[in-house]
């Protein structure tokens, strides 16, 4: 029997610290909490982030004895092989096993990549059926889209990281497949709506036709997310862990952003529903 083909869901970019695996785990677990089987995968081979946010929980899990949902979760090891060549093909190896070994009933992978651009990187980008770009709330990071001029936000050039995002775009159609579904959200938006803010806003609805991305709703700027990763929690997790406190209005409105993003996404219904 064949087995089915997960549904990949890749968080990139080429900048660092924009909050590609705080939305990646909250996206994941999102996704889990509805009852859905998936695997979250790390390729950020240095710094692991998701792939040690998952072990938190795990330790959470463990500890508190209530059931938090908790994905399958991996990281590729980073090949100490000296040829470049070799590294990679090794690698490109380890992410294929993982990939041939999930489980038959997957139904997503969640897939992290470090904020620069790396071999393993550019595979997921290519097995992307969603790719999910946050950029933080200014214009330094619309050089990660492309160079746009500042009055009449025409795109003056595409950016390397949209140039690869084309390539990945274009073996989709060559391969027969759904085109690709290219988010670009904002996070850490600041709870000040401040002219910068509504001209990130202005210049993200212009360029969306341009470069061909969804520009959707992110995640606003609270202390909560930086609090939550030692513990393997997400804000979804908060109502049966009562670790933080009292929930407080802004948690409850953290929580609507985030819904807000998931159902954005217009992810695959269950199978066979
Ligand atoms: N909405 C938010 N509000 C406040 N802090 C946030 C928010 N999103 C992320 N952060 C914090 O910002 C930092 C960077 O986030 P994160 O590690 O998710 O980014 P990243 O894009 O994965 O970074 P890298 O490119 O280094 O992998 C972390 O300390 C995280 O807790
Ligand atoms: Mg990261």
């Amino acid at each position: 029997m064949s087995k089915n083909k997960p549904y990949f869901i890749i968080f990139g970019n080429e900048k660092g610290g924009t909050g590609k695996s705080t939305l990646a785990m909250h996206v994941a677990i999102s996704i889990a909490e509805q009852g859905r089987k998936l695997a979250v995968i790390d390729l950020d081979l240095r710094q692991k982030s998701i792939f040690r946010y998952m072990e938190n929980r795990q330790e959470m899990n463990n500890k508190i004895g209530i059931e938090l949902s908790q994905p399958d979760f991996f990281v590729i090891e980073q090949s100490l092989l000296d040829s470049k060549k070799e590294a990679q093909q090794a690698e490109q190896s380890a992410l294929q096993q993982q990939l041939d070994n999930l489980p038959e009933d997957t139904e997503f992978v969640v897939i992290d990549c470090p904020g620069n651009n790396t071999y393993l990187s550019r595979l997921a980008h290519a097995l992307a059926d969603t790719l999910i770009t946050p950029i933080n709330d200014s214009f330094i990071d619309f050089d990660l889209l492309g160079e746009v001029d500042a009055d009449s936000h025409e795109v003056n050039r595409l950016s390397h990281y949209s140039e690869m995002v084309w390539e990945s775009r274009k073996l989709r159609l060559v391969g027969g497949k759904k085109p690709l579904d290219w988010i670009v959200t904002r996070n850490r938006l600041s709870s000040l709506s401040s002219r910068n803010n509504q001209k990130v806003h202005n210049a993200l609805t212009a360029l969306q036709k341009k470069i061909m991305f969804r520009y959707v709703p992110g995640l606003s700027e609270r202390v909560i997310y930086r609090e939550l990763f030692p513990k393997g929690l997400t804000l979804l997790d908060m109502k049966k862990v009562d670790t933080m406190g009292k929930t407080q209005a802004s948690h409850i409105a953290a929580r609507a952003e985030l819904r807000n993003l998931v159902e954005s996404l217009n992810l695959p219904e269950k199978r066979g529903s």
